[in-house]
């Protein structure tokens, strides 16, 4: 099993297969995503092996990141690989929803059994002018597939935007009254690239929670083994309200996961100093054990949390290199 020095076990793999994105959302890749020269992204075959090994070591749920994961012409024979590796039990993917109205129903098949969409604004001007696209009846046309593809959970993502969401909670609320999905609103994080833009826009994730208490949300109590989201739900509604917020005390806690970049690095923390590279490791199926041991002996050197509140960064220029 992995577990760290402070006593957090680590079941849960952000695997990133891409930095690709087709967005250009403000506070990721405001021009655009640039192609960069060097080595190409993790090939299936080294794919297969990397989650092989976490799900050796007790990893039984792998989330699909990027950029944006479907991009990548392969996405499927991706998605049957991580579904079809023993011990992994529950397979999710964050997307940005371009093309997921075709592709629910597709994806569900091929094994994915959990998705989250992210959508920061049910206005489509402001959907708009935060993403470059002005796409938000698609996207929402792919949720509704969601729900139809008979997903075990679809959820939603919205990033927390001073004066660009955070006046419309009312209009998340009503979404959530009929649809059985749950809604994100995660706190915007400083990142390498985005210092300007968080100080203007960061707004912190209380202004929700505020609201949602005032209108008879309760919180959730948290399972065990749950990661660092807030739940609140209501009788009267069929969805629920999550909150990340990466600036309160004791974050970090609760953190389950690990990360790995579409280059085949490991992240101890969204906001580690840099990876270490788990790519040699991936070239065959020989090197398994030592990938393993690798593992075991790398999660030694996890710290206890992030020093965002310090407005330290580490390696993280932007969310669109390892995932969020
Ligand atoms: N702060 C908070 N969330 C972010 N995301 C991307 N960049 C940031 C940031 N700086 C979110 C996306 C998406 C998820 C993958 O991460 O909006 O919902
Ligand atoms: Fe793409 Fe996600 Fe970054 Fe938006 S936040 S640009 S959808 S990677």
């Amino acid at each position: 099993m992995l577990h760290d020095s402070f006593g957090r076990q680590f079941a849960y793999l952000r695997l990133s297969i891409t930095e690709v994105c087709n967005f250009s959302c403000q506070y990721c890749l405001p021009n655009g995503y640039r192609k960069k020269a060097g080595p190409g992204f993790l090939r299936v075959d080294e794919i297969a092996r990397l989650v092989r090994a976490f799900a050796d070591l007790g990893t039984w749920k792998v989330r699909i990141t990027g950029g944006e994961p479907s991009v990548r012409k392969d996405f499927i024979p991706i998605i049957e690989t991580v579904a079809a590796t023993p011990g992994v039990r529950r397979l999710a993917t964050t997307t940005n929803g371009y093309r997921l109205k075709e592709n629910a129903h597709i994806w569900r098949a091929a094994g994915l059994d959990a998705i989250n969409v992210s959508i920061d604004s049910l206005r489509a001007d402001v959907f708009h002018k935060v993403t470059g696209h002005d796409r938000l009846a698609a996207v929402q046309g792919g949720v509704e597939a969601c729900l139809e593809a008979g997903y075990e959970a679809v959820k939603i993502n919205a990033v927390l935007l001073k004066g660009v969401n955070d006046q419309d909670l009312d209009l998340f609320l009503d979404y959530v009254k009929t649809r059985p999905v749950s809604l994100r609103f995660i706190e915007l994080m400083r990142t390498g690239d985005n210092a300007d833009y968080f100080a203007r826009y960061h707004v912190p994730a209380r202004v929700v929670s505020d609201v949602l208490e005032r209108g008879g949300w309760v919180r959730k109590t948290r399972d065990a083994g749950a990661g660092p989201a807030v739940e609140y739900v209501h009788a009267d509604y069929a969805g629920s309200i999550g909150l990340i917020a990466p600036y309160s005390k004791d974050f970090c806690k609760s953190c389950n996961r690990l990360r790995t970049s579409a280059m085949g690095k490991l992240h101890l923390c969204l906001f580690a100093e840099m990876g270490m590279d788990l790519r040699p490791f991936l070239q065959d199926d020989a090197q398994i054990n030592k990938l393993k041991e690798f593992l075991l002996k790398s999660l030694k050197t996890k710290k206890i949390s992030h020093f965002l509140n310090d407005k330290i960064t580490g390696g993280n220029h932007r969310f669109a290199d390892i995932g969020g």
